[in-house]
């Protein structure tokens, strides 16, 4: 028994070297990818929406995935807009793109088709929002224009609608400014989807005057000078961990996933969540259960994500590596307090984000989350994530610019530098040790 036991073990390390291999190339993908889209007819995606409500009504049974719940609950609720005895000087939204196909091309191919075909959707944002479009972010729309096939990391039809209903909630709370909003977006296909979806229902008449400007930094940080201990301590916080488990679940979950990257399972389990029509892996009442995923399996697997998620945003290398990549992003913002913008990212944005607000997420970060930056006269600010007041911590304060410091921060995260430039440079990286490997425990 042991030794069988060894040998399968033996052939499981190897699967997870490959696979950890195959990883990387995915990863990087999901940095290079300027991937374009595709759409389908409006009735199409209400028909889709339909099955979809539907199907949450009867139930997922992945208990606590918050990335569903997040559609159909937080994008139309939240405390934006809501202060009463301040007066809104300026507002910033930094939105993560809406629901996608998985970055894998393989498990992408798998999903269904109305969710990919979003071609007269687009076609129609090219006509209704024309200003908005730069020849960057047409040419970028139209690999989706030209085909319903599912390609890996596009925005699907409920990415789509995610990012409509947000926008049409954040207007009711943001009826009465008149001020334009101007909106950046990084320059992936889903990030400018995302805030044209977004715009269409937000503002109809700002894609009537001004282009979305694009950006390659996934942190807003215009003219910054780059900061290389940022990039490079990236290695050492991206590996999450198995935690809880026995090799045999490890075993069953990556065989059925094909897959040993706890992240890639995660992931993918959130994006078939929210289109439960291709839920796969969960055990049908008469199926055995060695092949499939069981109630418990499920239950198991979500409460490892969370413990895995909150040592991952609480490790000091990823605050390190989030305080030095939005910085400059918040810097400029204190000096941009009578500004209106909006900024489509990604989940590493907003992560950064909560990260310098010392806001440690115990969950993925849902497709379609926000975080807003509200300004009041007198220069008083607060900071909200998906509706909820993060910063201050108290609900319906807020903080004067000039009262707030970030130095016990930075001292606490960097004992040894003395400025962002001491932080910033290479050297900075030798004082910080890399975590274990994610399979060592
Ligand atoms: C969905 O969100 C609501 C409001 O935040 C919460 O009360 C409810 O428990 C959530 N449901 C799940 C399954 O997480
Ligand atoms: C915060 O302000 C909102 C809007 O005025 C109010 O409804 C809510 O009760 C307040 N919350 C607290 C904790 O004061
Ligand atoms: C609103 O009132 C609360 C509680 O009195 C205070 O903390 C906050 O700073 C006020 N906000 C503004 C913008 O004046
Ligand atoms: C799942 O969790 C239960 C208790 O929460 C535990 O007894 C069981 O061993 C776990 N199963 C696996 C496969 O890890
Ligand atoms: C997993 O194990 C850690 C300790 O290694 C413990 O703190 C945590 O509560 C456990 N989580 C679950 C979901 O059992």
């Amino acid at each position: 028994m042991g030794e069988v036991r060894s040998a399968r073990e033996s052939i499981f390390y190897t699967v997870v070297l490959a696979a950890t291999i195959a990883l990387l190339y995915t990863f990087q993908a999901e940095f290079q990818d300027s991937l374009p889209i595709r759409f389908s007819s409006y009735d199409e995606i209400e028909s889709v929406f339909g099955v979809l409500e539907n199907a949450e009504e009867s139930k997922y049974d992945f208990e606590s995935e918050r990335s569903c719940n997040h559609t159909f609950y937080e994008l139309t609720h939240g405390e934006e807009g809501r202060l009463d005895n301040g007066t809104l000087t300026g507002v910033h939204i930094f939105l993560r793109h809406g629901h996608r196909t998985a970055m894998d091309s393989k498990r992408a191919k798998k999903t269904p088709r109305n969710l990919c075909d979003i071609r007269s959707t687009v076609k129609k944002m090219m006509i209704n929002q024309k200003a908005c479009f730069t020849s960057l972010l047409e040419s970028a729309m139209s690999v989706y224009t030209q085909s319903d096939k599912c390609i890996s990391s596009q925005l699907t039809a409920l990415g789509v609608e995610q990012h409509k209903r947000l926008g049409s909630f954040l207007r009711s709370r943001y009826s009465s400014f008149t001020p334009d909003f101007a909106v950046h977006s990084t320059t992936y296909s889903r990030t400018f989807l995302s805030a044209l979806s977004f715009l269409s229902t937000f503002d109809k008449s700002i894609c009537t005057k001004t282009a979305i400007q694009p950006t390659k930094d996934t942190y807003f940080r215009g003219e910054a000078k780059p900061c290389p201990s940022s990039n490079l301590l990236k290695k050492y916080f991206k590996e999450k961990t198995w935690t809880n488990t026995s090799i045999e679940y490890r075993q069953k979950l990556t065989k059925l996933y094909k897959d040993t990257w706890l992240d890639v399972i995660a992931d993918q389990l959130f994006i078939e969540s929210c289109s439960s029509s291709c839920f796969s892996h969960r055990c049908k009442t008469s199926a055995k259960h060695e092949k499939c995923l069981t109630d418990n399996d499920f239950k198991n697997f979500t409460s490892m994500v969370a413990s895995v998620n909150y040592e991952y945003f609480k490790n000091e290398n990823y605050q390190r590596h989030s305080y030095l990549s939005v910085k400059p992003l918040i810097k400029r913002l204190f000096s941009e307090t009578q500004s209106y913008q909006i900024y489509s990212g990604h989940d590493l944005t907003i992560g950064a984000i909560l990260s310098y607000f010392d806001f440690f997420p115990s969950f993925r970060i849902p497709f379609a989350s926000r975080v807003v930056f509200e300004f009041f006269e007198g220069d008083s600010f607060r900071v909200l994530f998906n509706g909820v007041q993060i910063f201050p911590k108290l609900l319906n304060q807020t903080v004067q610019i000039a009262e707030f410091s970030d130095e016990e921060k930075f001292k606490k995260l960097f004992p040894s530098s003395k400025s962002m430039k001491d932080a910033c440079s290479k050297q900075l990286i030798k004082n910080f040790r890399r975590r274990k490997r994610h399979l060592d425990s």
